[in-house]
């Protein structure tokens, strides 16, 4: 498997599977086969609600020996409501706790927003707190904490635009190890790409299909679709793979670590076979030219009448 390197040496696997809107259900056969058909890394998160059903197979295949917890890289997020720096160390915990682990390979600041504590999702303006009360500096070093505590090998970010990275970095002296951000042959990001590089920031690009499993509430009206673009389709033809193969390749193609979601076997082997497709400059320069700065998620969920969250990506 194609990795990316932190600067310690360990490894960031360059494919690994997201499990945003896997079923409680239906997690625990996905994780299980991804981890038993070669998949080195898992991307989970505390609020999609389905860590402790993934804790139940880490469990199983690592005390069984069958998987060594050692080769796997698995991510977790801390959610919006504790951003506070007291509320840091005990989030971690209790993901540690459903996911059966003792320790995280990275953990990830979800968003640059935070919210009341016990809020899990935002329904007025009062239930945010602004970044003046609980400054994302604040956050992160409760982050450079845990990772003193060896509760996580890396730390990093999420969603963070340049202007928030920057900040990180002047107020804190620690840079993110990783920022994992909606990124796609839509969203291709050159600017923050290269600043990334520049300060040895690891990138994961989520949501590289699209997203389209996501509830109808949040999608916009006639949104593109990647698995459906022309040009996509022509290299598939051309590869003899599937569209989504493509895009996901495309990542691998860039030095960009990528997470699709998947439930279902076929996509979920299907998914880790794109790390082995390699695109010559005309293909690379073919797939540059469909980006359009489109984001399928545009995060505008987070911003409300009256409350402090107006421009969180820092593109206005
Ligand atoms: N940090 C963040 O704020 C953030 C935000 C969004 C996502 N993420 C992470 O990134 C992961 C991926 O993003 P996402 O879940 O938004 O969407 P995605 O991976 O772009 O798309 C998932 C959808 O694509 C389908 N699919 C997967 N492989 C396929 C294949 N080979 N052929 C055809 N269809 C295929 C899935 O259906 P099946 O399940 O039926 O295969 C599902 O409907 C998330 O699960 C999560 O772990 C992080």
């Amino acid at each position: 498997m194609k990795y990316l390197e932190y600067s310690n040496g360990d490894k960031l696997p360059l494919i690994g599977l997201g499990t945003w809107k896997s079923k409680q259900d239906e997690v625990s056969k996905a994780i299980s086969y991804a981890l038993l058909n070669g998949y080195k890394h898992i991307d989970c998160a505390a609020i999609y609600e389905n860590e402790s059903e993934i804790g139940a197979v880490f469990k199983d295949l690592f005390s069984s020996g069958k998987i060594n917890r050692e080769d796997i890289h698995i991510t977790s997020k801390l959610w919006n409501s504790n951003h506070q720096f007291a509320d840091v160390e005990p989030a971690i915990v209790k993901t540690l706790n459903d996911l059966k682990l003792d320790y995280l390979d990275l953990y990830l600041i979800h968003w640059p927003v935070a919210f009341q504590p016990g809020v899990t999702y935002p329904v007025k303006a009062e239930d945010f707190i602004s970044l003046e009360d609980v400054p994302l500096v604040d956050t992160w070093k409760a982050m450079i904490e845990l990772k003193k505590k060896g509760l996580t090998k890396h730390i990093g970010v999420s969603n963070f635009s340049i202007k928030k990275l920057e900040d990180l970095k002047h107020n804190s002296g620690v840079v993110p190890e990783v920022n994992q951000v909606e990124m796609h042959v839509y969203l291709q990001q050159p600017e923050l790409r290269k600043y990334c590089e520049a300060n040895g920031i690891l990138l994961t690009g989520y949501s590289p299909l699209g997203s389209p499993d996501r509830p109808a509430e949040i999608k916009a009206e006639n949104e593109p679709s990647l698995m459906q673009d022309p040009v996509v389709n022509e290299l598939a033809m051309k590869y003899n793979v599937h569209a989504a193969n493509i895009l996901t390749a495309w990542h691998v193609n860039n030095n960009i670590a990528t997470i699709p979601k998947s439930t279902n076997e076929k996509n979920i082997q299907s998914n880790l076979n794109s790390a082995n497709l390699n695109f010559d400059k005309e293909d690379l320069r073919t797939l540059e030219k469909l980006d359009k700065h489109y984001r399928f998620l545009a995060a505008d969920y987070f911003e409300m009448e009256g409350n402090p969250y107006h421009d969180i990506f820092d593109e206005q």
